[in-house]
């Protein structure tokens, strides 16, 4: 069938301001990292209370260099969550390390704190917590089980900007975390990363990392990469960072929306914000109950326009890519579940009540029709 999508499911949220900005700074002629990038670092450093904000090219490789700035490298076990964007375990691979996916918790969707304890070997190096739909994982419970033993907490942020822990921003309660500033991600630059640390030692491996193991100009002091954001990236990350709360604000709107007008429908389980979590609904992703009936919803308002999406299809041990590099003492038993169950509907700040009541009312007409 032929159609056209009236409501993307997620969507950057870009107004005049930053189109000024970015603007301004092509108008400059100073296009590569300079003023503008450090100005986004300083700024974003104080929002997420840590010492250090670098930017880097993507989420991808701000993971990398975490784990590269830990040391992670052969023989070492990183755990993730198995309900994650790819790019989690595979940059543990790029790193060097084996990957431990560990199953998650089916309310949040996070890492399950007790499966993670049953996962742990001598070899376990580190963990990548990832807040996912930007729900903050249950990070003391993850910690508890650490214990005091020698096991680097980080974060992957890449969905989480701006939610908290406990009143502490995310991206702050490890060694170190990774954010994507990717296009549709709640603070974006199109494309874009950073690492955020507190640590001298990570924030020293990745300014050399990023820019050619360079020391001064023309010096190289370590064979290094160019991981390096430009000015107009940083400059739309600016305008983007100053309303990051009220886009947020905007986001934790529309789920209130959906929430109290999809509760009546028994074949759902909505997404749920826990005490300690300030949620920031990167995803307003819900459970479908029955078989098939997932897909049936999703082409349903697929043909109405209304596009939607699996986050994700695949759990990570299933991904081909990673078979020869995982450590799997166990099954895996919910991620598979959710990754037949959940459907992500459209989250932007963007959307407009009546485009958020439209799409309900979609959704109680295909929960009737199933009915009779
Ligand atoms: C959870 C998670 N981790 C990592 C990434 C990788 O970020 P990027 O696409 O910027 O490389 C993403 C985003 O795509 C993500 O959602």
């Amino acid at each position: 069938m032929v159609y056209s999508v009236v409501v993307k499911v997620n969507a950057p949220y870009i107004t005049d301001e930053e189109v000024q900005e970015v603007v301004k700074v092509l108008r400059s002629g100073n296009l590569a990292a300079g003023e503008y990038v450090r100005l986004f670092e300083d700024s974003f450093a104080k929002y997420l209370g840590v010492k250090h904000a670098l930017t880097v090219s993507n989420g991808t490789v701000a993971l990398y260099l975490v784990l590269k700035a830990i040391g992670v490298g052969p023989g070492d076990e990183v755990a993730v969550p198995d309900f994650t964007f790819a790019a989690t375990a595979t940059s543990i691979v790029l790193a060097g390390g084996k990957v431990v996916p560990v199953d998650i918790d089916l309310e949040t969707y996070n890492m399950d704190p007790n499966d993670l304890k049953e996962r742990l070997t001598e070899r376990t190096k580190a963990i990548v917590l990832v807040h996912l739909y930007g729900q903050p994982a249950d990070v003391d419970s993850v910690k508890e089980v650490l214990g005091n033993k020698n096991i680097f907490l980080i974060e992957d942020c890449a969905q989480s900007h701006g939610a908290e822990y406990k009143g502490v921003k995310t991206g702050s309660l490890g060694v170190a975390s990774a954010f994507s500033f990717y296009a549709t991600k709640n603070l974006t630059m199109g494309e874009g990363g950073a690492v955020a640390t507190n640590e001298e030692y990570v924030a020293e491996y990745i300014e050399l990392q990023r820019n050619h193991g360079q020391v001064e100009k023309y010096l190289h002091s370590v064979i290094g990469w160019n991981f390096r954001i430009t000015e107009l990236q940083a400059a739309l990350g600016y305008v983007q960072l100053a309303k990051l709360d009220k886009m947020n604000e905007r986001r934790r709107a529309i789920a209130k929306i959906y929430s109290e007008e999809l509760s009546s429908i028994k074949l759902l389980r909505l997404p749920t914000e826990k005490p300690y979590a300030k949620h920031v609904y990167h995803q307003y992703t819900v459970w479908v109950h029955g078989d098939g009936v997932r897909d049936k919803l999703s082409e349903f308002l697929r043909v109405r326009g209304v596009q939607t999406a699996i986050h994700y299809p695949n759990p990570i041990h299933k991904q081909p890519a990673l078979k020869d590099h995982l450590v799997l003492s166990k099954k895996l038993h919910n991620s598979v579940e959710a990754s037949r169950h959940v459907l992500s509907l459209p989250m932007h700040p963007g959307l407009s009540d009546d485009d958020v009541l439209m799409i309900i009312d979609y959704i109680k007409d295909f929960f009737r029709d199933l009915k009779t």
